[in-house]
C-alpha cells in the first residue's frame, strides 16, 4: 500500500486516531510492538475495507508510507517516545517527518526536536485533547514545530480535526515544544476545573444534604447556561450512573484520585515562569491528599469529622444553588485567566509569540475543557491580548457580579470545615490581583533586616536603600 501516513503504537488512542483518518479518506499504515494491540487493530481495520494497513514491524510499516514519509507516534509519554525514536530513526531517510501526539513533556520535545534536527529528520510536537472519543470523532489539536513542516501536515490533520461552527480546531502554536506546552496548559485548566467541580459537588452532598440524583440535576440546570461544558455535562451524567444493585456508583467509587503527570507539570511551569496559578496547584494538591486514604481517615478520627451541614448558611437550597452556580462561573473564568497568564509567560520566555485567541479557539471543541464561555474568551484575547482576563469585558463584568456569592461560599465551605482549595485559590488570586497596596513592603524589610536585600520606597527614588539596623 501506497499509504499517506504512519502510525506507531495502536493503543486506545493510536487506533481511533488511524480509524479517524481512514475515514477521511486517508490510507493509513499501522505498527505496534504489542502483540494484543495489533490483533485488535486488525480487527478494528477490517471494518474500513483495507484503509488501514497493519503492518508487522517497523521496517515493514516505513516501507509501507509513501515518501516523504509522516508517522504520529501515539506511546505513552516518556522514555516510550525516545525508544520508538531511536528504533525508527535509522529507517528513515531525510525529510521523513515524526509527529509525537502524545502528552509529552514540552521539555523532552524541545531536547527531541533540537536532536532530530541534527539528523535531517522533522519533529512535531503535537497535543491532542477529547481523550479516545475525540481522537476517534474529532480531537482538539495544539501542534508546535517548524511553520514549514505544519504546513506539510495541517490540511490532514484540519481534516480529522473537531469543529466549531465548521471551523477546525486546529492550529500551531509556535516552534519545538509550544504544541505540548498548550496541551499541558490545557490538562492543567482540566484539573482547576475537575477539582472545583468535585468541590460543589461535596459542598451540595456534605453541606447541603442532597442525593447524587439531585446534585445531578443542579449540575444539568447550571449546563443550561452560562456554566455550559463538557466537564459540567459529563458530571450530571456520571452522578446519575448505578452500580449493579441499582445504587448510586458515585457512592461506591473510592475517593483517591489518579493522575498522570501533566497537572503537576503545568503547576511546577506557572511556578517557574512566575505567573501563579493557585487553583491549578490545588487541584493537583488536592489529588495528592485525595491518595493519602488511609491517614485521612486516621486524622479524621483525631481531629473529628470536618464537613457541617451548612444549615441555613448560604440561606435556603435554592439561594444556596443559585450562589454555588455564581461562584464556579467566577472560578471556571479565574482558572481560565490563570491558564493563560501561563501560557502568556511561556510565549515571552520561549519567544513563542503565541495567539492566545487561536488557542481559546482550538479549545472551543473536541477538547476536554472545551464550553461555553471560550467563545467570548477568544474575542476578549483577539481585542486586548496582552490584557488580563478578568480585566476584559465581559469577564470583567462575571467577576463584578460572581465576585461576592464566591466569597460566600468559600466563607461557608471554610467554617463548615468543607475544603473548597480550587474555589479559594480563585477567590484569593481575585482579591490579590486587586488589591492595590499590598503586604509585601513588610517581607521587603524582612528581607533586608535578616540578609540586607535591600528595598525600595515610596516617597524617594533608587532600589537598594536600607533599613536602620546594624
Ligand atoms: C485530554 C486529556 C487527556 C488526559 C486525561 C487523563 O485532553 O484528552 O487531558 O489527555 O490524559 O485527562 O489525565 P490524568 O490521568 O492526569 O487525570
Amino acid at each position: 500500500m501506497d499509504a499517506d501516513i504512519g502510525i506507531i503504537g495502536v493503543g486506545v488512542m493510536g487506533a481511533a486516531l488511524a480509524l479517524n483518518l481512514a475515514e477521511k479518506g486517508f490510507r493509513v499504515a499501522v505498527h505496534d510492538s504489542d502483540f494484543d494491540r495489533m490483533l485488535a487493530a486488525r480487527h478494528a481495520a477490517k471494518d474500513l475495507k483495507g484503509e488501514i494497513e497493519v503492518t508487522e514491524s517497523p521496517a515493514a510499516l516505513v516501507e509501507a508510507v509513501r515518501k516523504p514519509r509522516p508517522f504520529v507516534i501515539l506511546t505513552p509519554a516518556g522514555p516510550a517516545v525516545d525508544s520508538v525514536i531511536a528504533a525508527y530513526s535509522p529507517l528513515l531517510a531525510e525529510g521523513d517527518l515524526l509527529i509525537d501526539a502524545g502528552n509529552s513533556d514540552f521539555h523532552d520535545t524541545r531536547r527531541r526536536s533540537a536532536a532530530l534536527e541534527k539528523t535531517g529528520l522533522a519533529f512535531l510536537g503535537l497535543g491532542l485533547s477529547g481523550g479516545a472519543e475525540g481522537a476517534r470523532h474529532g480531537p482538539s489539536i495544539m501542534a508546535g514545530g517548524s511553520p514549514a513542516l505544519w504546513k506539510r501536515v495541517e490540511a490532514p490533520l484540519s481534516a480529522i480535526a473537531a469543529r466549531h461552527e465548521g471551523e477546525p480546531c486546529c492550529a500551531w502554536f509556535g516552534p519545538d515544544g509550544a504544541g505540548h506546552f498548550v496541551k499541558t496548559i490545557h490538562n492543567g485548566v482540566e484539573y482547576a476545573e475537575m477539582q472545583m467541580l468535585a468541590e460543589a459537588y461535596a459542598l451540595m452532598r456534605d453541606g447541603l444534604a442532597m442525593a447524587p440524583s439531585e446534585i445531578a440535576a443542579a449540575f444539568a440546570a447550571w449546563n443550561a447556561g452560562p456554566l455550559a461544558s463538557y466537564l459540567t455535562e459529563i458530571t450530571a451524567t456520571v452522578l446519575l450512573a448505578e452500580a449493579e444493585t441499582g445504587a448510586p456508583l458515585i457512592d461506591l467509587v473510592q475517593d483517591r484520585a489518579g493522575q498522570k503527570g501533566t497537572g503537576g507539570w503545568s503547576a511546577l511551569e506557572a511556578l517557574r515562569l512566575a505567573a501563579p496559578a493557585p487553583m491549578i496547584e490545588a487541584a493537583v494538591g488536592a489529588r495528592n491528599l485525595s491518595a493519602r486514604k488511609a491517614e485521612r481517615l486516621r486524622l479524621e478520627r483525631q481531629f473529628g469529622p470536618a464537613p457541617r451541614p451548612l444549615g441555613e448558611a448560604l440561606g435556603s437550597r435554592e439561594e444556596a444553588l443559585s450562589a454555588l452556580g455564581a461562584a464556579l462561573l467566577a472560578g471556571r473564568v479565574a482558572g481560565f485567566a490563570q491558564g493563560f497568564e501561563v501560557l502568556r509567560a511561556a510565549s515571552h520566555q520561549y519567544g513563542w509569540a503565541m495567539d492566545l485567541a487561536a488557542i481559546a479557539r482550538v479549545w472551543r471543541a473536541g477538547c476536554i475543557i472545551r464550553c461555553a464561555l471560550l467563545d467570548p474568551m477568544a474575542a476578549a484575547l483577539e481585542a486586548a491580548p496582552e490584557a488580563a482576563l478578568i480585566a476584559s469585558a465581559p469577564f470583567d463584568a462575571i467577576m463584578r457580579e460572581s465576585e461576592g456569592p464566591l466569597r460566600r461560599i468559600v466563607s461557608a465551605a471554610a467554617a463548615h470545615g468543607l475544603p473548597a482549595p480550587a474555589l479559594a485559590g480563585a477567590l484569593f488570586w481575585f482579591d490579590q490581583l486587586r488589591t492595590g497596596r499590598g503586604a509585601a513592603n513588610l517581607i521587603q524589610l524582612q528581607r533586608d533586616y535578616f540578609g540586607r536585600h535591600g528595598f525600595e520606597r515610596v516617597d524617594r527614588e533608587g532600589t537598594g536603600l536600607h533599613g536602620p539596623w546594624a
